[in-house]
């Protein structure tokens, strides 16, 4: 009833499924060379240990902008993982991704900052360091391809909608026309060389990386969608073209391209700037679409990516069965290591090649 009556008001206020809790401000996070502010969303009930999800919001956006206006949060109460909204310094609300301090490991600018808001919530949060994430919409997009190549150790996966390869916005200014126009076109040997330049020496496992574009796109041309292609191929030393290229996935009109476990590239037909956040799907790619929290029964699951929410009205589940995962819960799909039957009466159901669901 009290959810019932909750996400009826919050609904109607924000149109989406919100979350429970408030965010926080956390000052004195450590080194923050530009003034980039640290707000966090701790659901009530946490995995344990917690992953941790760095959700980056677009040029004008805040961190509580991104927080009302995504999912993560609302999913973080049903799986128990951590969610840190950065806040970017800039008058404009953009994130500094052209600063050669910015685009190199531990060496400033506002990465660094985001760096250290991880580092901070492993060593205090306890977070799993070995489940780290980041994503962000358009500038956030840009500044997640930014941690890949200059924070590599600190990220297991990331999810970009709408943004640029890591580098192209490399300059002097804010704002790189050249590149935000699609004229900046590089081999794929020059993209992943900037990529391995934004941490020098290091040799160890790189984070699996998603990217999602609209072909309508005039804001970051989507020539980008392309020349990220050829970046995240070269860094993982896999071919250019995809190894499995699905249609209307995850919905009518997007394409998801696969180049291995590591890299895959969404490509939204007729779909301007921006791509709208499909979070379940994200949850998906970061492994932890099926996280619950650590105690307790298990909560409500999530919403697959292909399909609607169920509404507030219609949302008992039935009693969880003590074998097989329950009503909702992911049971296959590519990639997928849970559980892959479902709990009486339900049956693991194939929605695409990467998400089957117990239906
Ligand atoms: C940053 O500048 C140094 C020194 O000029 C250069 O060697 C390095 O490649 C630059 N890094 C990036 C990511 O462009
Ligand atoms: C995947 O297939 C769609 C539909 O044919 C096509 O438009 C898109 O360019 C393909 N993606 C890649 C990365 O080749």
């Amino acid at each position: 009833m009290l959810f019932q009556a909750l996400s009826t008001v919050l609904l109607a206020a924000t149109g989406a499924f919100a979350a429970q809790g408030q965010l926080q401000q956390v000052t004195n996070f450590g080194s923050n060379p530009t003034g980039v502010e640290m707000f966090v969303y701790k659901p009530a009930k946490l995995a344990s240990p917690p992953p941790l999800i760095i959700a980056m919001h677009y040029c004008t956006g805040t961190a509580q902008a991104y927080f009302s206006g995504t999912q993560y949060a609302n999913l973080a109460d049903t799986h128990g993982y951590i969610v840190i909204y950065p806040d970017a310094p800039d008058p404009g609300g953009c994130w500094d991704v052209h600063t050669n301090a910015t685009l190199t490991h531990n060496a400033g600018g506002d990465s660094l900052a985001i760096a250290s808001m991880v580092r901070y919530a492993i060593q205090n949060y306890g977070v799993d360091a070995t489940r780290v994430f980041a994503t962000g919409t358009s500038s956030g997009a840009m500044m997640t391809n930014v941690l890949m190549g200059a924070y590599p150790d600190l990220f297991q996966a990331g999810s970009a909608f709408s943004g640029v390869p890591y580098g192209c916005f490399e300059g002097p200014d804010m704002w790189n026309s050249q590149c935000a126009t699609g004229e900046l076109i590089k081999t794929p040997q020059q993209w992943g060389d900037l990529v391995r330049s934004g941490y020098p020496g290091y040799t160890g496992a790189r984070p699996k990386f998603q990217f999602w574009h609209g072909t309508a796109d005039t804001t970051l041309y989507p020539q980008n969608f392309w020349e990220d292609i050829k970046q995240w191929t070269n860094v993982f030393g896999v071919s250019q073209t995809p190894v499995t290229n699905t249609t209307n996935d995850p919905l009518p009109g997007y394409s998801r391209a696969s180049f291995g476990p590591n890299v895959q590239a969404i490509l939204a037909q007729g779909v301007g700037h921006t791509v709208p956040e499909q979070a379940n799907d994200v949850l998906n790619w970061f492994g932890i679409a099926n996280l619950t929290p650590g105690s307790g029964p298990a909560p409500p699951t999530s919403v697959p990516p292909s399909s609607v929410p169920p509404s507030s009205s219609s949302t008992v589940a039935p009693p969880p069965s003590s074998t097989g995962a329950a009503h909702w819960d992911q049971c296959g799909g590519i990639g997928w290591t849970g559980a892959t039957t479902c709990a009486s009466p339900f049956t693991c159901q194939v929605i695409n090649a990467y998400y089957s669901q117990c239906l």
